[in-house]
């Protein structure tokens, strides 16, 4: 049976957020203004991109961030963007940057309750050549009492309200973690909205691909790389497809859609890996755990880590549930 070739009713994300606020009697609407404030930053963000290089935006801006990376053009305008939206909203004290060596806390006028934490543009090193990059987001009420603190931003994932990312990829999409359940929205172009095209994601219980930056093999702890070999070996099973984008977003959303494992792996060189907690990691895994799949630190709960410090990385197995409890057993050893 086919549907009508124009939707008159879409389930928009403006729609589908306001449902769900709808569901609770008490709710103020301060998380739907945020979330689409949010929205707005992502719209203008997908905008940019896709003119990037005709709006001279690629290259770098010139600065080196607290990670110690070179800063984009596009990492900039974007962080930018995600400030000035958030703070708008009246609905945030306080939030972690990617690109803020500090917290940001909001003007006293313009404080609300929640503390938000993003990764504004994640993939840096593929915004010239193209390859899909995306914008990350975690979202925290603040618990304690007066004024805003760092403290505010050191909760544990298990504490979110809700997380997300924005994809902009061969299409622009965003996935958001709300309330029970994790649902995919596309961009419409020619209405300037998100569609909801995949209501209730949920992880494949068991993959067929590996993804991880297999250049880095000398540096791996044995553990990864028994597994990885093992996911290499047709005596162990038939063997599993690579697949390694670079950009965390897009990585993650192909492990959701498709299933598998996604690793970025403590190394000799780098004990806690190289993610951030609070605005790659915690998020990715409270969609993915969401989703029904699993995401560990090879030790723990990626969502038990109390965090210490606000730009803290730590290492990250993500994925099928299978996939990786089987990781698991072989790095836990
Ligand atoms: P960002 O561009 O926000 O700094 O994040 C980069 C991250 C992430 O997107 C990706 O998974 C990872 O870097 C790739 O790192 P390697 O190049 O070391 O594999
Ligand atoms: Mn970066
Ligand atoms: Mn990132
Ligand atoms: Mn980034």
């Amino acid at each position: 049976q086919q549907g009508p070739a124009f939707d008159s009713n879409a389930m928009t994300l403006t729609r589908f957020v306001l449902q769900e606020q709808r569901k609770f009697k008490n709710a103020t609407g301060d998380l739907s203004q945020l979330l689409n404030c949010i929205q707005t930053a992502i719209k203008a963000t997908a905008s940019a991109v896709r003119k990037a290089g005709i709006a001279k935006l690629h290259g770098i801006a010139g600065d080196v961030n607290v990670q110690g990376e070179e800063v984009k053009k596009l990492d900039v305008l974007s962080n930018e963007l995600f400030i000035n939206m958030l703070k708008s909203s009246y609905t945030t004290c306080l939030m972690v940057s990617e690109e803020n060596e500090n917290v940001i806390e909001v003007e006293t006028e313009r404080q609300g309750k929640y503390i938000v934490c993003f990764d504004p543009l994640d993939g840096s090193s593929n915004i010239d050549c193209l390859v899909s990059i995306g914008s990350i987001f975690a979202i925290y009420r603040k618990v304690s009492e007066g004024a805003p603190t760092v403290q505010d931003a050191l909760q544990p994932g298990n504490q979110l309200v809700s997380a997300g990312y924005a994809l902009y990829g061969s299409a622009t999409a965003i996935v958001l973690g709300l309330g029970s359940g994790v649902n995919g929205f596309t961009y419409d172009p020619a209405i300037g909205e998100f569609i909801l095209t995949d209501p209730n994601m949920r992880v494949p219980e068991k993959g067929k691909i590996y993804s991880i930056n297999e250049g880095y093999a000398a540096d791996w702890e044995e553990g990864v790389f028994n597994y990885i070999a093992a996911k290499k070996d047709p005596a162990k099973g038939k063997p599993y497809g690579a697949r390694y984008v670079g950009s965390m977003v897009a990585d993650v959303h192909r492990t959701i859609k498709y299933g598998g494992i996604f690793i970025y792996p403590a190394t000799k060189s780098a004990p806690n890996g190289k993610l951030r907690l609070l605005y790659e990691c915690n998020p990715m895994a409270f969609l993915i755990v969401l989703a029904g799949g699993l995401a560990s630190n090879g030790k723990i709960n990626i969502l038990d880590i109390v965090p210490q410090k606000i730009h803290e990385r730590s290492p990250i197995v993500l994925g099928s549930k299978s996939d990786v409890e089987e990781a698991l057993s072989y790095i836990s050893k």
